[in-house]
């Protein structure tokens, strides 16, 4: 096997929205640098926010964040809130919004899952803040459950790799995790 060095480390992942409150106005923001820190006991998530960002404003101040995730039906408002910004753009009206048991950040209607965050812990990295999230609460569209559970095909979460800047539709299930493996392991 030959191998080649590259610079440029992406993989696809789900794209998500961030919403917040900054002076009163909501505001959202897409994010490709999102993702799970801990799924329990307490479940984390985390993005990866330029600190320029209006986004960031509204974080410190609140203390809360919104995560959602879009399924590819919002591929043109998703886009559009990762290309303007809250500094100079309103654009508190893209989505409808809802509230949570916190009313410190909005979570979108619109996307079939929503997770409501309570900032623990900034890191900060070059030009970078890092908000890492306490999830408090999770909603899911009743439409995406199929006898109890997450169908991640009805949810059909918008898939982004930013290496070259491409949205993505999820595949087939080609196994289960925790299984396959299995017949692997000796007697
Ligand atoms: C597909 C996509 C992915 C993005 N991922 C990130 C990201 O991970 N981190 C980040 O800081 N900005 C990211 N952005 C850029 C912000 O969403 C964009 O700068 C936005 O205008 C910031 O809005 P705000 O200033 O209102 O907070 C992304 C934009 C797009 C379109």
């Amino acid at each position: 096997m030959s191998k080649v060095k590259t610079k440029v480390v992406s993989f696809p992942v789900p794209i998500c929205i961030a919403s917040s409150i900054i002076e009163g106005k909501v505001n959202f923001a897409t994010y490709g640098c999102f993702g799970l820190l801990a799924p329990r006991p307490i479940p984390y998530v985390y993005i990866g926010s330029v600190e320029p960002h209006y986004t960031n404003i509204g974080i410190k101040e609140n203390g809360y964040f919104g995560i959602n995730i879009p399924s590819v039906d919002q591929i043109k408002e998703t886009d559009y809130v990762g290309l303007v910004s809250g500094h100079n753009t309103d654009k508190s009206n893209v989505f409808k919004t809802f509230f949570g048991k916190v009313d410190k950040a909005p979570l979108i209607e619109d996307c079939p899952i929503n997770m409501l965050c309570k900032l623990i812990k900034t890191v900060d990295l070059p030009g970078r803040d890092i908000f890492i999230g306490e999830v408090i609460e999770t909603y899911v569209n009743q439409e995406c459950i199929t006898d109890g559970k997450l169908d991640f095909k009805k949810i059909n979460p918008l898939l982004f790799t930013s290496a070259n800047a491409k949205y993505w539709e999820l595949g087939n299930i080609i196994g289960s995790a925790y299984k396959e493996g299995k017949t692997m392991i000796q007697p």
